[in-house]
């Protein structure tokens, strides 16, 4: 009997429609477009605006998309995981709610949080799922809504990030396609460069930590960029190594979006071309657990059976991780 396989049958996308330009954050903070543009390469990133509106809503739009795209019922789905980093409360989770909003009564649903590499953790926790036949129709859903963990005083910060998300269906493979290896790995001792300090058991909110501007992100930019580099080509190489991949092997590299030099220098260690790698930085910033899906969403017209894809991604925990997979199917399947 044929090795079961987790593969990606249907992608979705979601992102606000408020657009936050450099030039609307020029009025914030003391930056400029020309600033922005060159060091990170991003233009704008969508905001939702809405009061009292929170991850879950961008999950959920995001989740009914592509069960109403692969002719999926929500009562078939078994699992949804979302990947967040803020969630719409502590608990319960993000999952539970969008899998509520959604109608998918018979999943369990819960998060996982591993920040900006999320997607990809939660990714290939799910291919087990299916890869041991526990489960037939798993959710992974990336969402975040950064913003509403964003000082919009902190031009360290303020720049980069937007909200944004994007699930997939997983569905067992009898071919070989879908999910074909997974590098991922966490270094706790990353955590002072990029955290949030106040909002978690350790420092719960209080006066004290609402007037010294603690529960929004923290980043030394520089060591996380150093570090970002260095983990994401390395990760990369690693993977193509192990599978034995050739750069010509690979159809697209699909990294996290978080600065377009990081990506330019993990595309260079692989040795692939720009016109294989997929980005979307200038249109929608750092979306956390939102980038990767997001990216295949967009390119998900281009992309083939059979295609060779090494997702990558760097973030807060330090975590990385990088995945081979065989995409699954044709444009307008
Ligand atoms: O996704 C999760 C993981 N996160 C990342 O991978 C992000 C990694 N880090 C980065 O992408 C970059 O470090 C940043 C985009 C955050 C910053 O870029 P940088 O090239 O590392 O800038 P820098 O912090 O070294 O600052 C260079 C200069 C400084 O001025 P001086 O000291 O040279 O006069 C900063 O004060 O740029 C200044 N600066 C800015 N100027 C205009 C810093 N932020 C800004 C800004 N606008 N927004």
């Amino acid at each position: 009997m044929n090795k079961i396989t987790a593969a990606i049958t249907g992608i979705e996308g979601y992102v606000p429609d408020y657009v936050l330009t450099n030039k609307e954050l020029e009025s914030y903070v003391d930056t400029n477009d020309e600033w922005i543009v060159t060091r990170t390469g991003i233009k704008e990133r969508r905001i939702l605006k809405e009061e009292g509106k929170g991850t879950s809503i961008l999950g959920s739009k995001a989740v009914d998309g592509l069960l109403k795209k692969t002719n999926t019922s929500a009562k078939e789905i078994d699992l949804i995981i979302c990947a967040t980093a803020t969630p719409d409360m502590i608990f319960p989770s993000t999952a539970c709610l969008i899998a509520d909003k959604v109608g998918a009564c018979n999943a369990f649903a819960y998060d996982l949080m591993a920040a900006c590499s999320g997607f990809l953790f939660a990714l290939s926790t799910a291919a087990k799922f299916i890869e041991t036949k526990t489960y037939k129709k798993i959710i992974v859903v990336g969402a975040d809504k950064m913003s509403s963990i964003i000082d919009y005083k902190d031009r360290a910060t303020c720049i980069i990030f937007g909200d944004g998300a994007g699930a997939v269906l997983l569905e067992p493979s009898d071919m070989g396609l879908g999910v074909q290896d997974a590098i991922l790995k966490s270094d706790g001792s990353g955590s002072e460069f990029l955290h949030m300090k106040a909002g978690g058991s350790a420092r719960p909110a209080s006066h004290a930590t609402v007037d010294a501007r603690e529960h929004s992100v923290y980043q030394d930019g520089q060591t996380v960029f150093k570090a970002a580099v260095t983990s994401m080509a390395d990760v990369s190489e690693e993977i193509m190594k192990k599978n034995k991949l050739s750069s010509d092997d690979v159809t697209w590299l699909v990294p996290h979006q978080a600065n377009q030099r990081i990506i330019d220098a993990t595309a260079r260690r692989m040795g692939v071309g720009n016109d294989k790698v997929m980005v979307n930085i200038e249109k929608y910033g750092n979306t956390t657990n939102g980038t990767i899906p997001l990216c295949l969403w967009e390119w998900e017209n281009k992309l083939k059976k059979g295609d060779n894809l090494v997702l990558a991604a760097f973030g807060g925990g330090f975590t990385w991780g990088a995945i081979y997979l065989k995409w699954a199917y044709d444009p307008n399947k």
